[in-house]
């Protein structure tokens, strides 16, 4: 009788950290004898990475979360795990310790590391509740299952400090703690051997990179810059990628770094939350709205071409119609390629949950309704700009919707869909004419030789 391997399947909400995260759960998984299922009907073992960030992304996990009640039933073997940033809030944990007694296994952002011995436990028939509220020091060398072969996302950083005032970030992921120089250029190193040609380094805030690391020879701790040109020499990678930047860490070293390193792409992502400096100093950004412009402003200077996208917020406790026109305007002056916008959701334990002037809903609807359309037109009109260019694209494989048409990314990150005329794989770098810009993606003909390559 053939024997049935287990299989598991890993489920993940928020961003790269926990995309990331994922990789290393299904890593361990896979070195337990795991294999991975193509969905959750048929997995021995279920584990949503959970996201807080905002309501909504709370919501989804707690419904996901709800649904494996009937698998269970199905299936009593089935083993229900939750971990990532909604374990770490000590409320959502207990709301699922009382309500949800089918969850087998609850663990941390802090102690990936011990699932494999968790996990024994949760097969011996405990019920496993271990999070911790502190990091230990960063753990190296844990097994990943890499979602592509030919991208990865490479952590620089873990943790943040910077306790923005709506954020629940810090609370969840802990203090920020950088691995070293060393570390990363190994990993982006044993990437690039198994095929990898596009890194993207992650962090909260990879500005801050370096911040405690032992000083080098030259006395100081490196920093981002430093980072850069680094990852930049590493052989076989085509394409470094880094998010988040935090626009009050910027510095100008760190923009004459990515100008001249060949392999970083003209493509940063500076999230702005507020055009108006009353609203920046409640939310505890560091920057002013001038400041930023002239962040954008620099970096067009010395990399031209290249694109910035944003994330937005609005509703923040206090926001006036003021504020919300001040917003407005810095998408107007600095003609963002694309901008992800957000209703202000109220994390409990944040400074802002607790400030006075919440914004209503339907305030905070018929802003972000005027946000989008400003943010839509004005995308549309950078990308018009596009008409006619050719760019570099990386392949990313057949589009979603139909599998005749090629799928890429320009080093400025935007999509860009084409008929394939030639057989490519995931990774590869063609050149394609845009002939059609749209608001989100750009549609083109590849180009087979000659023709300018402008960026
Ligand atoms: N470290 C990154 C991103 C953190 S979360 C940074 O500093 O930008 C990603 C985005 O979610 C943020 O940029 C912010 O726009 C949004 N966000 C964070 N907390 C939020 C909240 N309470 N309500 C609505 N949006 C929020
Ligand atoms: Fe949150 Fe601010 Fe840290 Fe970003 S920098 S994760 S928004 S606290
Ligand atoms: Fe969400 Fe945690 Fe990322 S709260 S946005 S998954 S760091």
């Amino acid at each position: 009788m053939e024997v049935k391997r287990r299989s598991a399947r890993v489920v993940t909400f928020g961003c790269q950290m926990n995309e990331r995260d994922s990789e290393t759960i299904m890593g361990i998984l896979s070195s337990l004898g795991f294999e991975e299922s193509p969905s959750v009907d048929d997995a021995d073992i279920i584990i949503f990475v959970t996201c807080c960030v905002r309501e909504n992304a709370e919501n989804r996990a707690f419904g996901n979360l709800g649904e494996t009640k009937r698998l269970k039933e199905r299936n009593p073997h089935l083993v229900v795990g939750m971990c990532g940033c909604m374990a770490q809030r000590s409320d959502l944990r207990e709301k699922v310790q009382a309500r949800m007694p089918w969850v087998d296994l609850v663990f941390g952002t802090h102690n990936i590391h011990r699932l494999p011995e968790l996990l024994q436990r949760v097969f011996s028939g405990e019920r496993v509740i271990e999070v911790w509220d502190e990091p230990c020091e960063v753990v190296e060398g844990l097994p990943a299952m890499r979602a592509y072969s030919h991208k990865a996302f490479v952590n620089i950083t873990y943790g943040c400090d910077n306790f923005c005032t709506y954020c629940i970030v810090p609370y969840v992921r802990g203090r920020e703690r950088s691995r070293t120089m060393e570390d990363v250029v190994a990993e982006v190193g044993n990437l690039a051997k198994s095929g990898c040609v596009e890194v993207t380094l992650l962090g909260q805030n990879v500005n801050s990179y370096g911040r405690g690391l032992p000083p080098r020879p030259s006395g100081v701790s490196p920093d981002f810059a430093d980072l850069l040109y680094e990852v930049n020499s590493v052989e076989g990678i085509e394409r470094i990628r880094f998010t988040t930047s935090h626009p009050r860490d910027f510095t100008d070293k760190m923009v004459e770094a990515a100008g001249s390193c060949d392999k970083v792409c003209e493509h940063f992502h500076l999230p702005l939350q507020s055009g108006s400096d009353r609203v920046l100093d409640m939310m505890h950004r560091g920057y002013t709205a001038e400041k930023y412009l002239g962040l954008v402003h620099r970096i067009r200077d010395v990399i031209p071409g290249a694109s910035i996208t944003t994330d937005i917020m609005v509703g923040f406790p206090g926001e006036t119609e003021a504020d919300f026109q001040a917003t407005m305007d810095m998408v107007r002056q600095a003609r963002f390629d694309a901008a992800f916008t957000f209703i202000y959701s109220p994390r409990p334990g944040t400074v802002a949950a607790e400030m006075p002037n919440q914004v209503k809903d339907d305030v905070k609807h018929d802003r972000i309704y005027r946000l989008i359309d400003l943010v839509n037109s004005t995308a549309g009109e950078v990308n018009d700009e596009l008409r006619g260019a050719i760019r570099e694209v990386m392949v990313e494989g057949p589009s979603e919707r139909d599998t005749s048409v090629l799928s890429g990314r320009t080093r400025t990150n935007k999509m860009v869909h084409w008929t394939a005329s030639k057989e490519h794989k995931p990774g590869d770098l063609v050149r394609v004419r845009i002939l059609e810009p749209r608001t989100w993606t750009l549609y083109g003909e590849e180009v087979m030789s000659g023709g300018e390559l402008d960026v």
